[in-house]
């Protein structure tokens, strides 16, 4: 199986002397207590939902840059490295973020890398490319209608080069964390989004210029204004 390859093949290996723990059966339940309904995290966690229904109206400006602020942006320092909204293994942040731009007001259509850094937009294609990545998240739908499509990209060297095969575990929890921000600042911003992990893999780097060995895509996610009928 290639996970159990994968998992042995990334395991930090030390010989520890330690006995399994035994548990047959239940020795005792407890309730836990239940948190409070209006409180307003509980709410917005209980709220996300995958939103694959969009009306086709433009995001604002300001609702694209409160989603890629939340995805990824510098939030800290430690020892003079910058820290970001997400957490990352060994601090390594191997994730770079591109939006493609369907329909935002006052931005024009087209490919954009997102510079955390200097908090901008980066125009590295103009155009609608609404088309070719409907055909490469293999003909979903919803993608049509969505005014952005946020690209997670690995740049998994970033981490491999620190941590071995065990960095290609880390690259993938690093970029659901960037992915759980995009969910919730969505739900807190009344958007709609959809993580989107089934496309043409080759097509999508390709797509990107990316080599796809070391630096592939990894997950996207759409948003849109959410259709409520
Ligand atoms: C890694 C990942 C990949 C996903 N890929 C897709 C996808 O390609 N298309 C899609 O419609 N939904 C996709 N989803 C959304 C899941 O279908 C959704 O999270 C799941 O059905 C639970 O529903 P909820 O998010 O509304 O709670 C993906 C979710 C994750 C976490």
């Amino acid at each position: 199986m290639i996970g159990e390859k994968f998992i042995k093949e990334s395991s930090i290996k030390i010989d520890l002397k330690i006995e399994p723990l035994k548990f047959q059966k239940t020795l005792k339940k407890t309730k836990l207590v239940s948190p409070i309904t209006e409180d307003f995290f509980i709410d917005l966690i209980s709220k996300r939902r995958s939103i694959r229904e969009y009306t086709g109206e433009p995001l604002s400006l300001e609702q694209l840059s409160f989603l890629l602020y939340s995805a990824s942006s510098i939030s800290g320092e430690r020892m003079g490295q910058k820290l970001r909204t997400y957490p990352s293994a060994g601090a390594k942040y191997p994730i770079d973020i591109y939006t493609a731009v369907f329909d935002v007001e006052n931005l024009e259509k087209g490919l954009y890398k997102y510079n955390d850094t200097k908090f901008q937009l980066e125009l590295l294609s103009k155009g609608d490319f609404r088309d070719e990545l409907y055909e490469i998240c293999i003909e979903q739908e919803f993608i049509k209608r969505a005014s952005v499509l946020i690209i997670l990209v690995a740049r998994s060297l970033r981490s491999t080069y620190r941590y071995g095969e065990r960095g290609f575990r880390y690259v993938l929890m690093d970029a659901s964390y960037i992915s759980s921000n995009i969910y919730l600042a969505a739900t807190y911003l009344n958007l709609g989004s959809c993580a989107i992990g089934a496309f043409a893999d080759e097509a999508f780097n390709n797509f990107l210029n990316i080599k796809g060995n070391e630096t592939f895509v990894v997950l996207a996610h759409s948003v849109g204004i959410p259709n409520k009928k």
